[in-house]
């Protein structure tokens, strides 16, 4: 075991113990301990990972998923201490079923926090309301955050580097302060623990059919959507979405969803149409290896403003952020005779501009939009192509 977190856990222990144990106390108890005595500081990854690998006295591992791995480094009945890789950003929006602390052990993470206001509880596992963010910042190496249970702390980490390692004390489980709820923003929250397996064996015999082109599969999934609840009605949706857009029968699902909900599938589109725009930077991610421009996509999937987007490639890149902007948007750019792409946003046809003058005139106006609209570079109607062309695309942020 390591000596370093056999300490930690037993300086955590103490001093929780002579507070009987208040889960309202732990978050502060974890996070001064962390802060004292910063994992970053005092740990050396490398004899820590060793030391797991060829040292058979180790704490009782667990079975999750969390964590790329998750390493269980101390344990004790009331709480436990988790050493967690990071090796792809996840963007999940959560809430906890426990509390504690974290600490950012080695790389860097844009942290989310959000509040959702309205809620309604549609069934015990998924509600509906208005997800909105209250804060975005970077987080260091050597950062350390509270995690307090229940809706009152939703957040979402991104991590930038690879591997990320972060460092969590916490409590098993703190009783009534379930589900923990992960949100689709806008509207929706779901319980990812809870299993619905009818509706899992349904979505999945759903994607046999349209593997093997079945035709029945529009006919099936519309007259489901006209018969389940909302609940297992969203799923459906959710997962048929992209093949019945493929087959032109998205609309008529969609007015027979609306038809049976009402005011609820008002929540809905929205949501969908934020799952689909996520796909587009994510799928850029994934297919992008230079690391500054990876930054500047997880900024574009996790920070829906402007001016925070600057401000946070300013904390990273010394010199204007402005022109490290148009610097990677000039790398991502894509200019051909047929068109001129500026990563997944398109040169508007509505604009006139012979092909080879395009690219040009494309930066110029995503210069004018990272300046805050000033100057006078464009007709109202050109800029409000542009606008369009920007905010279908990955880079909606930066025309917010
Ligand atoms: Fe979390």
């Amino acid at each position: 075991m390591d000596h370093y977190f056999v300490e930690l856990g037993r300086t955590v222990f103490a001093r929780w113990k002579t507070e009987n144990f208040s889960f309202e106390r732990f978050p502060q108890i974890a996070a001064q301990a962390l802060e004292k005595r910063p994992p970053s500081k005092h740990v050396d990854l490398a004899a820590l990972m060793r030391q797991f690998l060829l040292d058979d006295e180790q704490p009782l591992q667990s079975g999750s998923d969390f964590g790329q791995p998750e390493l269980i480094v101390y344990e004790n009945p009331r709480f436990y201490i988790q050493v967690l890789f990071w090796l792809e950003g996840t963007m999940d929006i959560h809430q906890h079923e426990f509390s504690g602390a974290f600490h950012v052990m080695a790389g860097s993470s844009i942290h989310s926090e959000f509040a959702f206001k309205n809620p309604q509880s549609v069934s015990a596992h998924f509600r509906v309301g208005d997800l909105r963010l209250q804060k975005t910042e970077l987080l260091e190496t050597g950062a350390t955050v509270p995690i307090h249970s229940g809706a009152g702390h939703i957040h979402s980490l991104f991590h930038l580097d690879t591997p990320s390692v972060s460092v969590v004390v916490r409590t098993h489980n703190d009783p009534g302060t379930g589900p923990q709820f992960t949100y689709l923003p806008p509207h929706i929250a779901v319980d990812p623990f809870f299993s619905d397996t009818l509706t899992v064996r349904r979505k999945e015999l759903l994607d046999v059919m349209e593997k093997t082109g079945d035709p029945a599969y529009p006919v099936l999934v519309l007259k489901m959507l006209e018969s389940l609840d909302f609940e297992r009605g969203f799923f459906v949706l959710q997962s048929a979405m992209g093949y019945l857009t493929n087959l032109g029968k998205w609309e008529k699902a969609w007015k027979a969803f609306q038809r049976k909900h009402g005011a609820l599938a008002d929540y809905v589109k929205p949501t969908l149409d934020e799952i689909v725009w996520r796909d587009g930077p994510v799928g850029l991610r994934s297919s992008v290896t230079d690391g500054e421009h990876r930054f500047f996509l997880a900024l574009l999937l996790n920070v829906p403003s402007r001016k925070d987007i600057l401000d946070l490639v300013a904390r990273r890149y010394p010199g204007n952020p402005v022109e490290t902007v148009m610097r990677w948007a000039e790398e991502l750019s894509e200019i051909s005779e047929v068109a001129t792409w500026i990563l997944d946003a398109e040169f508007p046809l509505e604009v006139r501009v012979p092909a080879e003058g395009q690219a040009e005139v494309f930066f110029a106006a995503l210069r004018f939009f990272l300046e805050g609209g000033k100057g006078a570079a464009f007709s109202r109607a050109e800029a409000g192509y542009f606008r369009a062309a920007f905010a279908r695309s990955s880079l909606r942020a930066l025309v917010s």
